[in-house]
């Protein structure tokens, strides 16, 4: 898995030249949907945030079998599954085309890409053979490839975007020096809105790749309810703050006022122009100190076994779905 870690710099620029195959049925939308699980879903997080502020229209993020009851000819539906085989990706693709939604899918293969094919969707598809979460600049470009298609622009220079992934000594040094930090701790990762699909992508990449419990906080709805958990902790040791920087007058409050408590600390802070880049870089860094971790722990970071079982269980039990 480090290994993978690694070599995202070349990943990405390989991504660069993904094109989009098959053509959009119509562009005339006026909600998107991002649905997605998982590693593949964190990417539905990450186009949610960036378009929050820029899009003028909905955009609505689903990690469920469920599909909106307001999907319909003029929404976008982008189904995001790295293996191309998750049942509540596929469910949702499947129900949106039921309701004539414009359909576009990113995939490595499996039946999501059957699916493109014999109903003509746009899709586009990344290199197979990594753990999902491990492909998560590929799936990211391919995403926005995909978008782009439909107008939807969610970034000015690409090369800007990849650039960050070579930074890689600077990357590593900051990933041993969290691996230090969060060793034998349950971290609580705290950021803005903004910044949510960083912290959730580290908490996810903690939880799979370092079999480690972790839980994320977003201010300012922290500041109404976590804030005061913090007052009185069961084990100081136990529970360390990482605090994803922005130059934000909450963050500077939520840094000060757990210095002031004694709590243990790390703030987190990442490289690049845009929002986009300073996402993938704080994922490249969640990446690389997650398999480091995992190693301390002395367990193996391409393994899931409870996914594995989940995953199975839904085989099993549910033949059709849809609903
Ligand atoms: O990172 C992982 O391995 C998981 O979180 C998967 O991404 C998740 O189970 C969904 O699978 P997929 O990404 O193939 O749709």
């Amino acid at each position: 898995m480090e290994a993978s870690y690694l070599s995202w710099y070349e990943m990405a620029l390989r991504a660069v030249n993904y094109s989009v195959l098959g053509l959009p049925r119509t562009k005339d939308i006026n909600k998107v949907v991002l649905a997605g699980m998982g590693g593949s879903g964190i990417v539905c997080d990450v186009i949610y945030v960036v378009l929050y502020e820029r899009s003028e229209i909905p955009v609505t993020v689903v990690k469920d079998f469920k599909t909106p009851r307001w999907v319909d000819s003029k929404t976008l539906v982008c189904g995001i599954s790295y293996s191309g085989n998750t049942l509540e990706t596929l469910n949702v693709v499947l129900r949106s085309l039921d309701l004539g939604a414009e359909v576009c899918v990113v995939s490595s293969g499996g039946r999501l890409v059957e699916i493109a094919k014999s109903r003509g969707i746009p899709h586009v598809i990344v290199e197979s053979g990594l753990q999902p979460r491990a492909a998560f600049p590929q799936l990211l470009i391919a995403v926005i490839k995909a978008l782009t298609t439909y107008g939807i622009n969610l970034v000015e220079d690409l090369d800007e975007l990849v650039g960050v992934l070579g930074f890689k000594d600077l990357t590593i040094g900051i990933s041993k020096e969290l691996t230090n930090f969060l060793k034998d701790s349950i971290p609580v990762i705290i950021s803005n809105f903004k910044f949510y699909p960083l912290a959730l992508r580290f908490k996810d990449e903690l939880n799979e790749n370092s079999k480690m419990m972790a839980k994320v906080e977003v201010i300012p709805e922290w500041a109404h309810n976590d804030i005061v958990g913090w007052e009185k902790l069961v084990n100081e040791e136990l529970i360390r703050a990482l605090v994803i920087w922005d130059d934000d007058p909450l963050i500077e409050f939520a840094v000060d006022y757990l210095r002031e408590l004694g709590v243990k600390i790390y703030v987190l802070k990442t490289l690049g122009n845009s929002l986009l880049s300073k996402i993938l870089h704080g994922s490249h860094i969640a990446g690389l100190t997650s398999t480091y971790l995992a190693e301390v722990r002395g367990v193996r970071a391409d393994e899931t076994r409870s996914i594995d079982k989940y995953k199975k269980f839904l085989r099993d039990r549910y033949t059709q779905l849809r609903t």
